[in-house]
């Protein structure tokens, strides 16, 4: 249709039809099968409406969606068809590993080839967006969230925002067989006070411009089609109800002008919030801040009628947000090809082909971390005396929080993966993920361990008795997918109890140990570190977890993942994170320890046990000094900074060379280091590299005292290693 029709028909659309485009519903709503209750009950509208929503959510299946999708437009007057969307957040039917994970590889094209993957198999099955990516930046291991995000470096977060929605989306401005990008939670979600899920967000208005927007304008930039408000409040105000972060930042700013959905029931919200008295006012709030779609909570469909009648609203702003969702269902297709599924040559043939399990494979091994490697324990030989233990060997849960339409059972175990390189190869459990009798609870499923403490002390003994029968173990350890994701805060960051005494019993067996760590977070793994020679971070990593698993463990690849967020050294440090700022009493670890007034604990390092960035490799790096092309700097000019890696080890490998810079003096407190820029090399034996950076103007610029975002004169130190710890320096001026 051309704007002007779209026009038109929003002149011809009663105020009733028009709510009904304002409003998305959970597929539940349309199971008609008994009266309405839960959620749907709550929503204060009759159910005879639910088919004039504009859209509906967690319906996946084309069959099902045709046949919601009748339902609806039939209802309609003008026969709109409505926006089918889910939370495909890292993998549709091929699950690819979490987005923290793909955080690690430091590489924009596996984000947009697992954009790319995720998007075309749910398009092929009916759905239209996906709410992902979530590009929000977090710093707290304890939220169970920052698996769904890249992690801690706005830096990294921006590139990997953008490769997302450019995968997610296609190429085609009709996002012809792809989906649409809504990008989450705007604004700041991912900093929620003491990592606690839902909770207050407080944040200066500075770091939340240098540091947290970056990634959502990145997004945006990418031309990213929809976007989620956040649950929490910013400064004092939910950001579902903010006009100014809403209007004023992200329309007015950034220039997003998609459209804007509330996360799931977040208008409603504001009455929990305590900032509206009621739906009807909490309705006002959210339309005067620009949210053109209300998510499950009915305040738009039930309340907006009255709020326009009385004249508390204009008109005019429900007719913005229409146009919008116009425009969004028409860039889709939607009034052309109402049912895409029928239009998709190649329906179903997407779904788990060879070439997606090939590329999730790839995509894995490059996201897993290698953390320690003495004395070369890894890679494995084939014919090594090996004993397989833990809970982890055989464990199909490896998917991640938020991949409920993927199968689990189609995925591949870590044992699975060995014994495609080694037959004969066996495994003990040892114990549960979860300690005995524990369950944890999750969206649409819940997991117990059903083992009992007896059962649970025999196979731990047997465990040990059979590690000490073999030259090396391996252990696959971690935490349940389920104790991450949405509502998966911990206050304990470690490895389930039971797994600590797996590992202690497995130790005194027999200490030629390597360790392989699944989470969805970075753990406190101390316990690990002081025991295994070789430890594995292989975070949630999807369908193909076992073969990539078993590729690296036997040097098929190469490990070559770094950290996206800081392992922290106890859950006391969180949030820890590579770019705080100076304080007036800056402590280095083991400098000055007599010195108790200094900025640090009395316990623990100030250092976290892995620094971001961080991750070996089977082969060596070297670097040279860093050499800049001139020491001084004017405005407008650039400058290079360089400098010659190469590989001093027997194998080929990737190294993620990393550039961080730090503002000697400002006007405002800086960070001590902060990530600018990377570059991702391959480099053969022997092989030399010279990597060259550009650093220019816009790279130092911050907020200064009065916001304006300037670069002020004075001397920059700029870092460029392998690491967020890296010394290797180089000082340059910008002049006046
Ligand atoms: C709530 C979550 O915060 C959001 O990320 C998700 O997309 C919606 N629920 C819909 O499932």
């Amino acid at each position: 249709m051309t704007e002007q029709q779209l026009v038109d028909l929003l002149k011809d659309m009663t105020l009733e039809e028009k709510l009904g485009q304002l409003t998305q519903l959970d597929g539940s709503c349309f199971s008609g099968d008994g009266p309405v209750t839960g959620p749907e009950q709550e929503l204060g509208i009759p159910s005879e409406k639910f088919p004039l929503a504009g859209s509906i959510l967690s319906v996946t299946g084309a069959d099902r969606i045709e046949q919601i999708r009748r339902i609806c437009i039939e209802a309609q007057p003008h026969h709109i068809p409505p926006i089918f969307m889910a939370d495909v957040i890292n993998g549709y039917q091929t699950i690819l590993p979490i987005p923290l994970a793909l955080g690690c590889t430091f590489e924009e094209e596996a984000a947009k080839k697992t954009g790319d993957i995720m998007s075309r198999e749910a398009a092929a099955d009916g759905l239209h967006i996906t709410f992902a990516p979530m590009v929000d930046l977090v710093k707290d291991a304890r939220w169970g969230r920052v698996m769904e995000s890249t992690g801690e470096s706005a830096c990294l977060n921006s590139r990997m925002a953008a490769a997302m929605v450019e995968g997610i989306q296609g190429t085609k401005e009709n996002l012809d067989g792809h989906l649409g990008a809504c990008t989450k939670h705007f604004a700041a979600y991912g900093a929620p006070t003491a990592g606690k899920e839902y909770n207050t967000v407080e944040l200066s208005e500075r770091s939340l411009r240098e540091e947290y927007l970056q990634a959502y304008q990145a997004a945006v930039d990418a031309g990213s089609a929809m976007m989620m408000t956040s649950f929490n409040t910013l400064d004092r105000i939910p950001a579902t109800g903010n006009e100014k972060v809403m209007r004023g930042i992200l329309r007015d700013e950034m220039g997003f002008e998609g459209v804007l959905i509330s996360d799931w029931n977040a208008i409603g919200e504001l009455v929990f919030h305590h900032v509206a008295v009621d739906k009807k006012e909490a309705a006002r709030q959210a339309i005067t801040a620009g949210v053109d779609m209300d998510m499950m909570s009915g305040c738009y469909m039930s309340r907006m009628e009255e709020l326009i009648r009385v004249g508390t609203v204009k008109e005019e702003l429900v007719d913005e947000s229409v146009l919008r969702i116009l425009r969004l269902k028409n860039r889709l297709g939607l009034f052309e090809r109402p049912n895409r599924v029928e239009k998709q040559p190649e329906f179903g043939k997407e779904l788990l082909s060879e070439e997606s399990r090939k590329a999730a494979r790839e995509i894995a091994a490059k996201t897993m971390v290698l953390l320690k490697n003495e004395e070369s324990f890894l890679p494995l030989d084939r014919e090594e005396d090996i004993a397989f233990i833990g809970p982890y060997m055989e464990e199909k849960g490896i998917l991640g929080a938020w991949s409920f339409f993927g199968d689990r059972e189609k995925s591949v175990t870590v044992l699975e993966g060995i014994r495609s390189k080694n037959p004969s190869a066996q495994a003990k459990k040892g114990c549960g993920i979860l300690n005995p009798g524990q369950t944890i609870y999750g969206f649409r499923f819940h997991e117990t361990n059903e083992m009992t403490e007896e059962e649970t002390a025999q196979s731990i003994q047997e465990a040990a008795e059979y590690a000490a029968a073999h030259k090396k173990v391996v252990l696959a350890l971690g935490e349940s997918a389920l104790q991450t994701g949405e509502g998966g805060s911990r206050a304990d960051i470690t490895i389930p109890d039971v797994q600590k005494k797996l590992l202690d019993a497995v130790y005194a067996a027999n200490s030629n140990l390597a360790v392989i760590v699944f989470a969805g977070r970075p753990l406190d793994i101390r316990n690990i570190r002081e025991k295994a020679k070789s430890i594995l971070y292989v975070w949630m990593p999807g369908t193909e977890g076992g073969n990539a698993i078993a590729d690296i463990l036997y040097g098929d690849s190469v490990p070559e993942g770094k950290l996206s967020m800081s392992l922290p050294y106890c859950v006391g440090q969180c949030p820890v994170f590579h770019n705080e700022l100076w304080t007036g009493r800056h402590a280095e670890d083991g400098v000055a320890v007599e010195n108790r007034f200094q900025s640090k604990y009395q316990d623990i390092p100030n250092a976290p046990l892995y620094p971001f960035g961080y991750g070996l490799s089977y082969t060596d790096f070297s670097y040279s000094a860093v050499e800049l092309s001139r020491s001084q700097l004017k405005r407008g000019e650039r400058l290079e900074a360089a400098v010659t890696v190469e590989n001093t080890g027997r194998t080929a490998g990737a190294e993620v060379v990393q550039l961080y810079l730090t503002d000697e003096c400002a006007s405002v407190a800086r960070p001590v280091r902060e990530l600018k820029d990377y570059q991702k090399i391959h480099l053969q034996p022997g092989e030399k590299k010279r990597v060259v950076f550009t650093i220019e103007e816009d790279m130092l610029r911050f907020y200064d005292r009065d916001m304006n975002y300037v670069a002020e004169p004075g001397a920059f130190t700029v870092f460029i290693g392998t690491d967020s710890a890296n010394d290797n320096a180089a000082v340059f001026w910008l002049e006046e």
